[in-house]
């Protein structure tokens, strides 16, 4: 019996398995093809041209087709092309980026694990954490919070530590020892009446509780995005993040922060860390360190976290984490040219006077009767919508597919679109890509009226 409804005569019988589809769909469904991209532009096969709107996978921040990174990758290609990080050998280049990011870091003195995506940087900082703690007789403290709706990747721990059910189900996920607590999601969990300043309290008293009833002793760290993208960019109330890190510091319950999205000038400072004025104890960046031309993420520790480690492996006799990739030369040089040419092109400086026209499209779309709402932070905006007859939750993708239609790519999250395309995108890009959208939802409005 075929798995879904179409016809074998039609069927279709994809050797790679995509990811984030319903598999069935893709014995009926051809995907679509991008085959080339220049600035903030996709094509596809037949030559069509879409906006990326949200950076594919919010990581493409200096747009598909620059010449200097691809001219970076090339040249360290030809001197060195491979050679191992670790076992007492090094290459400068990796060298030369670890500096520099540590440099760029908020905490002092910090120090650099590179890794291959997002996903294993996480996966990196919670072994280390565990590591840390075993060397520094707390071997108790081995909890990890995140919190719902945040997605940290899809190893099985960074899978358990990303709050969504939909990751966890059919994979026997989460891990033991993962908590999660709520998202500070004002737009939508505030209750009628209730102030931002008095949600945030309610956060957390809600994790102060968790804590207790846990055990503080318990608890090693608490896993956050500065704001979460992946919870449709729910903006936290002023007061959450000085009232999260004291109550943090009060139980001596380490902050990482998960900078994969946010990191790189997104939210309209190097790191969304610094918009929310936070010092974490660690982070973890990939995605717009390399525009994503090549695969390298990093986990970046302040140094008090870094010397737990050396207490560790001086017990051991060796800090038995490493791998084949990690500090690859390539992704490293690609890595090092991104940071440069965004202090060159003063991008950061690109992000602070955009976003403002940014921002108010966004806006400019509330007049639309299928928008309910819209928010923005540096380069990042979501729209929420109206359900008008759609079932609850289904509305972002179709909408989203409608876009798609129209040359643009969004985002969907549930009734939400999120939106984040290339740091370097210009006033009239964004002005294209607003039309672009605002034709999407005048089709979506019209099917559901017909
Ligand atoms: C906030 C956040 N952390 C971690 C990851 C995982 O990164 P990767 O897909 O490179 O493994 C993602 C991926 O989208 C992310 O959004």
């Amino acid at each position: 019996m075929p798995i879904s409804g179409a016809s074998q005569a039609n069927r279709i019988d994809p050797t790679v398995v995509y990811g984030f589809t319903n598999l069935p769909d893709n014995r009926e469904r051809e995907p679509l093809r991008i085959v080339r991209g220049k600035g903030v532009f996709v094509y596809d096969e037949r030559g069509k041209d879409y906006i990326e709107g949200a950076s594919t996978f919010y990581c493409t921040s200096l747009g598909f087709s620059e010449e200097e990174l691809i001219e970076a990758a090339v040249k360290q290609m030809r001197e060195l092309p491979f050679y191992v990080t670790g076992a007492h050998r090094a290459v400068p280049v990796v060298e030369h980026l670890a500096e520099r990011l540590a440099a760029m870091a908020p905490m002092k003195n910090a120090k650099v694990a590179f890794a291959a995506t997002g996903s294993e940087a996480n996966d990196a900082l919670m072994k280390f954490l565990w590591y840390h703690n075993n060397a520094s007789g707390k071997p108790r403290r081995k909890k990890i919070i995140a919190r719902l709706g945040s997605y940290h990747g899809g190893t099985i721990a960074t899978a358990s530590l990303t709050g969504w059910v939909k990751y966890h189900a059919g994979f026997d996920l989460p891990i033991a020892g993962i908590l999660h607590t709520a998202q500070p999601d004002f737009a939508n969990l505030a209750e009628p009446g209730e102030a931002e300043e008095a949600f945030a309290d309610r956060m957390i008293d809600e994790l102060r509780a968790l804590i207790e009833r846990e055990d503080p002793e318990t608890i090693g760290a608490f896993f956050a995005e500065p704001v979460s993208v992946s919870a449709a960019l729910a903006l936290p109330p002023k007061t959450y993040w000085p009232k999260l890190t004291e109550l943090l510091g009060e139980y001596e319950i380490r902050l990482f922060d998960d900078e994969v999205v946010t990191g790189f000038a997104r939210t309209a400072n190097m790191f969304g860390c610094e918009t929310y004025g936070f010092t974490p104890d660690c982070m973890t960046v990939a995605k717009a360190l390399t525009s994503a031309y090549q695969p390298l993420s990093a986990v970046i520790m302040g140094e008090e976290f870094y010397e737990g480690l050396e207490r560790g492996s001086a017990e051991a006799g060796m800090f038995s984490h490493a791998g084949t990739y990690h500090g690859h030369p390539v992704p490293a040089a690609v890595a090092l040219r991104t940071l440069e040419l965004m202090e060159e092109r003063d991008i950061l400086g690109h992000v602070r006077t955009i976003s403002p026209h940014f921002a108010a499209a966004l806006r400019a779309l509330e007049d639309h009767p299928l928008i309910r709402g819209s928010r923005a932070l540096g380069l990042a905006g979501a729209v929420d919508l109206v359900a008008n007859g759609a079932a609850a939750g289904t509305l972002g993708a179709q909408v989203a597919g409608c876009c798609q239609a129209n040359g643009i790519f969004v985002r969907p999250s549930a009734d939400t679109i999120v939106m984040a395309p290339p740091l370097i995108i210009t006033e009239a890009e964004i002005d294209e890509m607003f039309r672009r959208f605002r034709l999407a939802l005048n089709e979506v409005l019209e099917a559901s009226a017909g």
